[in-house]
């Protein structure tokens, strides 16, 4: 599988800078510029992909809050905690990740 696509495009160096350097013009006129395109790639490439989405629980007795969220997919901003933006990034790379979740044992 590809992970990004080449294209080559042709390209006016009159209007623009590259890296806020001022291209040589009459040197840069005859050539191409190459486009490099990543494309979103799923973070988890085999694990229970069968399922919607993989969200682990575990029990633990003593934790202060009933239900804690921890991101697995790298995207929460407020990371450790999941904030929820495994759902963006499941939808643009159809992808299934989801958080491991603390759950405060009943006694
Ligand atoms: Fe990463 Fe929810 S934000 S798992």
């Amino acid at each position: 599988m590809s992970m990004a696509s080449v294209s080559s495009a042709s390209f006016c160096y009159s209007k623009s800078r590259i890296g806020g350097v001022k291209p040589n013009i009459a040197a840069a006129r005859p050539r191409s510029l190459v486009v490099v395109r990543a494309e979103a790639q799923a973070i988890n490439p085999e694990i229970r992909k069968t399922e919607e989405k993989v969200v682990d629980s575990v029990m633990v007795a003593e934790l202060s809050k009933p239900l804690t969220a921890y991101c697995r997919c790298w995207r929460s901003g407020t990371f450790p905690l999941c904030d929820g933006s495994h759902v963006k990034h499941n939808k643009a790379t159809g992808d299934n990740v989801g958080p491991l979740l603390l759950k405060k044992q009943k006694e």
